[in-house]
Order: C-alpha cells, then structure tokens, then sequence
C-alpha cells in the first residue's frame, strides 16, 4: 500500500485533491496534514472521514521535528503539499506567517522528504504545489509559460515563488524527486468566502456591497477546482522528474465581466428581478500591487500529459452558485466567529 502524505488537504483545493485519491485509489494510505487555520475545514471532508485509506493528522508545517518524526513514523512514498497561507490581500495585512508557512514549512517538509528517503528516491515524489502568481503581471497580451521568468509582486507570490525556487534547489543539489506546478485562479465548492467568487455569492445573498478593487479591469484566468484535481493527478502519476507543468483554465474574464455574469446567475437563482444584484457593486480602493492580468499556456500539460479543462466557464459558475446556496450551514459556520470583524475592518480600510 503506498502511503502518500497530502499537506493542507482540509482547505479548499487540498479537500478535493483528497476526496479525488481517497475514492480513486483504495490502495493508498491517504495522510491528510493540516493545521486547521481559518482556511481549514474538516467540515470540508465529511464524506470521506471515515473511509479505510484515509487518516487525518493535525499538526504544523512550520514545527520540523514534528515533520521529521511524522516523516520517520509513516515512511511516505510520496507528498502533495499544498498547505499554505493563500489570501494575497491576507499577505498584504500581516505577511509574517506566509514567510513561515510558506517558506520555512516548506522547507522542513524538503529536508524531512530528504533526510527520510537518504539515496532510495525511485519510487518516491515530492510534489509541490503552486500558484501562476509567481511569475508577475501580463501586460494585455501573452501567456505565462513554465519558462516565463519569476517576478512576483505581493509578499504572498514573493513566498509563494520562494518556496518553488527551494524545492527546485533540493532538486538539483541533493536529487530529491520534485515535481512543480503553477495553477491559475480556482473556483468551486468549499472555498473560503475571502476569495472573490465565494465572497460576492456570500454578499449577493445578504444584500451587502460587492466590493470591486480599482476599476475591476484586472484579469483573471478561472479553473474549476476539480479540474485542477485532477491536474494534480496526472501530474503525480505521470509528470517527470524535476519538471514544472503550467495548469490553466484557458477561461480569461476581466474582473468586473465575471462579476456581472456571477450577478445574474445569483439574480436567477434567487428569482430576484434581473440587475436587482448589480446595484451591489462598490468600486473600492485597489489593492497594493495588483497584477493587471494573469494568463496560463498549459501546452506542455496538455501536449505531455493529455490533461485538459472538462468544464466550460458557464457551467462551472452554475455548480458553484448552486454548492454555496445548497451549502448554507457549511458558509453559516465559516462566516461566524471572528470572519465578520475581518471583513468590517478590511471593508473600512478600503
Ligand atoms: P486554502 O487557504 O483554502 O487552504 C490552505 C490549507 O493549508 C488550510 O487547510 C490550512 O489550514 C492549511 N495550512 C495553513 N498553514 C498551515 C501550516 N502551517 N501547517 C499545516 N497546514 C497549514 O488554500 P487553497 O486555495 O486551497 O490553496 C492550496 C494550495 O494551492 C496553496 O499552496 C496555494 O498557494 C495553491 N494555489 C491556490 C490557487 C487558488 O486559486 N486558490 C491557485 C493556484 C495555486
Ligand atoms: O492565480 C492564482 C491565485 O489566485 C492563487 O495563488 C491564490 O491563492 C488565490 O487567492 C488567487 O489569488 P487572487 O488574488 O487572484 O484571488 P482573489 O479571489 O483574492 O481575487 C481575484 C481578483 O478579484 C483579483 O484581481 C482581486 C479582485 N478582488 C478580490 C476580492 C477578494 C476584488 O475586486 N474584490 C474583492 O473583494
């Protein structure tokens, strides 16, 4: 039985790249490492917590020797870490703790990965996972591809880009088995109502501002989260060794657009009279350092691997508006606690 060790799998992304291995593959011991931040949930994994191949483990990325005992007790075959603190405007705020999970975390998950599995790398993967912010800001043409230069701007693409080049260091000075893969913007059920499309589908249904940075004319190119599950997938089981494979939705909206479109469909779902969600829409203050346009070419991905995006934009909003409005009670108790003082204050600041 290979036992793979999935860091972060109580968040948005890590839950459903859980969900897809626990139920694909009931001959992998699936170890799901989370610290349970804010941005964890194992409201998020209900239906597979009493599955047979599956075990959660609490715990702290940023504690090494825990990292390295887990690493010596459980001998993984292989990683898939996506733990990290992961809200740009969060980074903007209070970056400290993206230095020390993202990067610090990181690197003690590499020097377990390497102090556990010494010379005997064959069958072992580490895999990490990332974000096509790393590579900066496009102007309105062109696409980012796997040899487009690093050139991030917030402290959350800064550690985020730190952490890719450590993995790819561990590669090339100690041969650990790497692999890297740089996503575009995720959407679907189970996202942390911080994010843009959870956040509007939360404030729609409570009639509170939408509040849209700068002009809304940043671009953004949407995936739809299993997709990129099943990206990661491919990538763990059939990527090479020290590569890095692009991951993107070819699905580019300009912020304001993709507002508008997520308007009507709520203004729909909610049989409310068409434009009644529209009025909702607050242009606010910019974020600091806001990238004008993000856009994937996963050829390689495609081309190599024969990885491609399953769902058009339009059905992929649908689901989501129907996940968050079936899902009351999972966004009733995410958004209680300290969420509503988040959010007044960084609506006042804005
Ligand atoms: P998320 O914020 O929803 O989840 C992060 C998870 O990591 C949470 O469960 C949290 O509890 C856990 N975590 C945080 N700090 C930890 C620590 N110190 N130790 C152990 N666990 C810790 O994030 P997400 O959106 O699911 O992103 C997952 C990964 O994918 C991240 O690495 C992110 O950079 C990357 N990514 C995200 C997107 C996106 O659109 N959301 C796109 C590309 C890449
Ligand atoms: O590109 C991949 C990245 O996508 C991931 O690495 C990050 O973890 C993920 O958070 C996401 O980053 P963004 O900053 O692009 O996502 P966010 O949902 O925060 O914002 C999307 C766009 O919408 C961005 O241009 C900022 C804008 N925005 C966002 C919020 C939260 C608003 O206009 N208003 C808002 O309230």
């Amino acid at each position: 039985m290979k036992k793979i060790l999935i860091t972060g799998g109580a968040g948005f992304i890590g839950s459903h790249v859980v969900r897809l291995f626990v139920n694909k593959y009931p001959d992998y011991q699936i170890f799901n490492l989370d610290k349970l931040t804010y941005a964890g949930n194992l409201a998020n994994l209900t239906d597979v917590e009493s599955k047979r191949n599956y075990r959660f483990i609490k715990g702290d990325i940023v504690e090494g020797e825990f990292i390295l005992k887990l690493f010596d007790e459980h001998q993984f075959d292989g990683v898939i870490h996506l733990a990290a603190e992961s809200h740009v405007d969060r980074s903007i705020s209070s970056p400290m703790e993206f230095i020390f999970t993202n990067i610090v975390g990181t690197v003690n998950l590499l020097n377990a990965a390497k102090a556990i599995w010494k010379d005997n790398t064959g069958n072992k993967l580490f895999y990490h996972v990332s974000t096509d912010e790393v590579y900066g800001s496009l102007g309105d043409e062109g696409f980012f591809t796997e040899t487009t230069a690093y050139d991030p701007h917030s402290p959350y693409s800064a550690s985020k880009a730190s952490s890719d080049h450590l993995v790819r260091a561990y590669h090339d000075t100690f041969g650990l088995p790497v692999v890297i893969s740089n996503c575009s913007n995720n959407y679907g059920g189970y996202q942390f109502p911080e994010k843009l499309i959870p956040l509007f589908i939360h404030n729609i249904k409570n009639n509170k501002p939408l509040p849209v940075y700068g002009k809304g004319e940043n671009v953004r190119d949407w995936l739809y989260v299993e997709d990129h599950a099943h990206a990661i997938d491919v990538i763990f089981h059939q990527g090479r060794k020290g590569e890095t494979y692009n991951i993107g939705g070819n699905n580019e909206w300009k912020n304001i657009d993709l507002i508008k479109v997520l308007c009507k469909v709520m203004d729909n779902k909610l049989g409310r009279e068409s434009g009644t969600s529209e009025k909702l829409i607050t242009f606010v203050k910019d974020r600091a350092g806001h990238d004008l346009r993000y856009a994937i070419d996963s050829t390689k991905l495609q081309k190599e691997l024969g990885w491609k995006p399953s769902l058009q934009f339009e059905e992929g909003i649908e689901k989501t508006v129907d996940w968050y409005l079936n899902n009351q009670e999972w966004l009733d108790n995410v958004t209680s606690g300290d969420y509503q003082k988040y959010y007044e204050k960084q609506y006042k600041e804005r």
